[in-house]
């Protein structure tokens, strides 16, 4: 794959003027049915690095998807910036900390996140990261320090630093983008995109309806879909499909460095501990995933959707919610799909209730895409490239 498949993000603009691209820059994109309201997605011509922050809550595939990221020299990582989620802060910052330590960055500022959601009390996932966020693996504590200026803070002035070129890859709960956004309203209009692992239009992994970065802040992650800025959504569809197993395992464990070590010795807390609670597969590599997918997009086949967030839900709050004029009963014939979703497709809310003074379930009146999302992905090559990158044979 040449360096501007790799780079075939698109721009603000192309986002916008495109109610339908979709990336096609690869075999694997185009494979795509014809009627799947595909358009080909103009592509970037730039060769890299590019500039990116990472948002994270180390976690077991975080810790994977830092390492992957700090041994990828397709990404300029101008920071990392660790929130609650996974497990506290408390552990999310040190965790990232020792992944910066262990791959020998500590060029890279790691800067304090937020403590708590934007409106709810944290909900952590230690059932599945156990209750060090490692699996259990145990690391030194580290001995850098994170900069002064909180996380918010710190992506707001990198943001404006570079404006258009800082990519925010947001592999856990989205209080600290949100918080940034929230800081300063030109922010959005100057990030360039964001490639997220978070959300999922097939079902949820912590309530039925919900994938858990999303759960844990769905007012934050609401603030982000509606921000304007042109997001590639890597959600459960596809990272379902990246279980890591043993022989994964000892790849890593074989590969002669301290990263491929400090990721075997991770990988292998994580598979014992999924083990003993039972889990059929997994840990999934949900957060690896969305980094490969920006070094290498060419593992992923994305469909473009209106994503909205459930956030009033009792039981459901922290949906994510895919429009698409191809959708089911939806679907046209392929001359008709345009015109389609230009005139007939309304993003409708629930009906309203009979105390309600609303008289109109639209909340906007025709489809205009905000999200790329994945919905299939070569789980094959992206093992070769995370484990390749890790161990480092790639
Ligand atoms: C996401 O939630 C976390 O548990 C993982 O780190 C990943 O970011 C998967 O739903
Ligand atoms: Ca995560």
């Amino acid at each position: 794959m040449n360096s501007d498949q790799r780079a075939a993000f698109i721009t603000r603009r192309q986002f916008v003027t495109s109610s339908a691209a979709v990336l096609a820059a690869s075999g694997f994109a185009r494979d795509a049915r014809a009627n799947e309201y595909l358009v080909e997605r103009p592509q970037q011509s730039g060769r890299g690095p590019f500039r990116v922050i990472i948002d994270t809550d180390p976690g077991v595939d975080d810790a994977l998807a830092l390492l992957l990221a700090m041994r990828s020299p397709e990404l300029k990582i101008e920071a990392i910036t660790p929130v609650a989620g996974n497990v506290p802060l408390e552990l999310t910052l040190p965790n990232a900390l020792r992944m910066v330590e262990i791959a020998g960055r500590a060029d890279i500022p790691v800067a304090v996140g937020a403590k708590a959601p934007l409106m709810r009390r944290l909900v952590t996932a230690a059932y599945a990261h156990g209750e060090n966020g490692l699996g259990g693996a145990v690391f030194p504590e580290p001995k850098i320090h994170p900069v002064n200026q909180p996380a918010a803070e710190l992506i707001r002035q990198i943001v404006k630093r570079f404006p258009g070129e800082v990519t925010l890859l947001t592999i856990g709960p989205l209080t600290n983008i949100a918080t940034a956004l929230n800081l300063d309203p030109e922010l959005a209009g100057m990030v360039r995109a964001i490639v997220m692992m978070g959300g999922s239009l097939s079902g949820g992994n912590i309530t039925p309806a919900a994938e858990f970065n999303i759960y844990v802040d769905p007012e934050a992650a609401r603030i982000v879909f509606q921000s304007g800025i042109p997001i590639t959504m890597v959600g459960l569809d596809v990272t379902r499909k990246t279980s890591l197993t043993e022989e994964h395992q000892r790849q890593l464990q074989a590969g002669q460095n301290p990263v491929s070590q400090a990721a075997a010795t991770i990988a292998r807390n994580a598979l014992q501990h999924n083990r003993e609670r039972g889990f059929v597969v997994g840990p999934n590599m949900h957060d690896s995933l969305a980094v490969a997918g920006f070094i290498d997009p060419s593992l992923l086949k994305l469909k473009e959707y209106y994503i909205d967030i459930e956030t009033t839900g009792e039981l459901t709050a922290g949906e994510t919610l895919g429009y698409s004029p191809n959708a089911g009963d939806l679907r046209r014939r392929p001359g008709m799909e345009k015109d389609a979703a230009a005139t007939n497709m309304p993003i409708r809310g629930s009906a309203p209730t009979l105390a309600s003074t609303r008289t109109s379930p639209v909340v906007r009146d025709k489809f205009v895409p905000n999200a790329s999302v994945a919905v299939d992905v070569d789980s094959a090559r992206f093992f070769e490239l995370l484990i390749g990158r890790l161990s480092g044979k790639q």
